[in-house]
């Protein structure tokens, strides 16, 4: 008998709030301008949620998902909610997620913080749990309001991130081959947001160490996913990583001696939305008809831990 250990994403949905804050917008607040924002990092727009909270980002991007899906809810097995701020530290964003869907009661939902990898670590975890489930399908969801935590006088953080939400139904299946790479290298001091009493929560970085990080990481994440998987670079139809600077993903292309159009980019328009980056980016694909039935496809995700966390995917 064939174990179910595959996975496949049977649809996706998006959603970011209106409001669009553009470089020049930026350089009005702080010292800074689309010149620099844009050739150092290929950011131009993001956005900034105004009254919606964290939960709106999260259900109006699972709600799409699940439409589109065309799935009944009541055959959802889970529901993870990847976030490094949820609106509450308890109820979960997920718990909430299943009240407002109407989703069963009797599954496990919660949220988990892995930063811009969560994701990543939310699929496998999903994955897992359906594996030891009566039922195939599951709700990840990554959503984000960092403009709620950037210091707005910081240039070298507060132009660099956005608000948004990305889900994924993805189902149990013989035949998609799944492989998943998960890490993290416990620091906290390259990229943090306190959340003790007396300290301003907000986001500090040094930049240039997370980008040494993300450049020696992703690649090696890369590596490993293709051994799994006994594929090679060349077999991939697209690679979708964490949009945090064109930069780092240029890098990412060179080292794997890939084209850089078989890596989708729209951190220009969004900037970094930590573990929303990689679903939205799937969603638009999606959308514009680039993911196509039996493409194999890999995700890399990469942040605050540090984590890494990676998926080789069968479309
Ligand atoms: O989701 C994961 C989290 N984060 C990341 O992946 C970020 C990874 N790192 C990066 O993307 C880049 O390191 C940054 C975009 C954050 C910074 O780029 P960089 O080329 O590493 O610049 P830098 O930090 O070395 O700064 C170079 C200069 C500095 O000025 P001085 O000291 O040379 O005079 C900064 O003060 O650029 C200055 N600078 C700015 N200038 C104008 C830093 N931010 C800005 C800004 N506008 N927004």
């Amino acid at each position: 008998m064939l174990v179910k250990d595959g996975l496949r994403i049977v649809a996706t949905g998006h959603y970011v709030p209106d409001k669009v804050v553009t470089n020049d917008d930026l350089s009005k607040i702080v010292d800074t301008n689309d010149e620099w924002i844009s050739s150092r990092t290929g950011i131009r727009r993001r956005h900034f949620v105004e009254d919606e909270s964290n939960l709106d980002l999260a259900l109006n991007a699972a709600r799409l998902a699940l439409e589109k899906s065309g799935i009944d809810k009541e055959e959802l097995g889970v529901c993870i909610i990847a976030t490094v701020k949820p609106d509450n530290l308890t109820p979960s964003m997920a718990c909430l997620v299943q009240a407002k869907l109407g989703l069963p009661e009797n599954i496990p939902c919660f949220d988990i913080n892995a930063a811009c990898s969560g994701f990543m670590y939310a699929m496998q975890i999903a994955r897992g749990l359906l594996m030891n489930s009566d039922r195939k399908y599951g709700l990840v969801v990554g959503s984000e309001t960092l403009s709620r935590m950037l210091d707005m006088t910081d240039r070298g953080t507060c132009v660099l991130f956005g608000d948004g939400a990305g889900a994924a139904i993805i189902e149990l299946t013989e035949e998609n081959k799944f492989f998943s790479v998960l890490g993290s290298r416990g620091n906290d001091e390259v990229l943090v947001c306190p959340n003790k009493n007396n300290e301003a929560r907000y986001v500090s970085m040094i930049g240039s160490d997370v980008f040494k990080f993300a450049v020696s990481t992703v690649p090696k994440a890369i590596n490993e996913l293709l051994d799994k998987a006994g594929v090679t670079a060349d077999d991939i139809d697209y690679f979708i990583c964490h949009q945090a600077n064109y930069r780092i993903i240029e890098s990412v292309a060179k080292k794997c001696k890939q084209p850089i159009d078989k890596f989708y980019v729209n951190l220009d328009e969004y900037g970094n939305t930590s573990s929303a980056s990689i679903p939205i980016a799937m969603d638009e694909m999606n959308e514009k008809g680039l993911l196509k039935p039996g493409m194999k496809i890999i995700c890399v995700g990469f942040g605050a831990g540090l984590t890494w966390g990676g998926a080789y995917l069968e479309w």
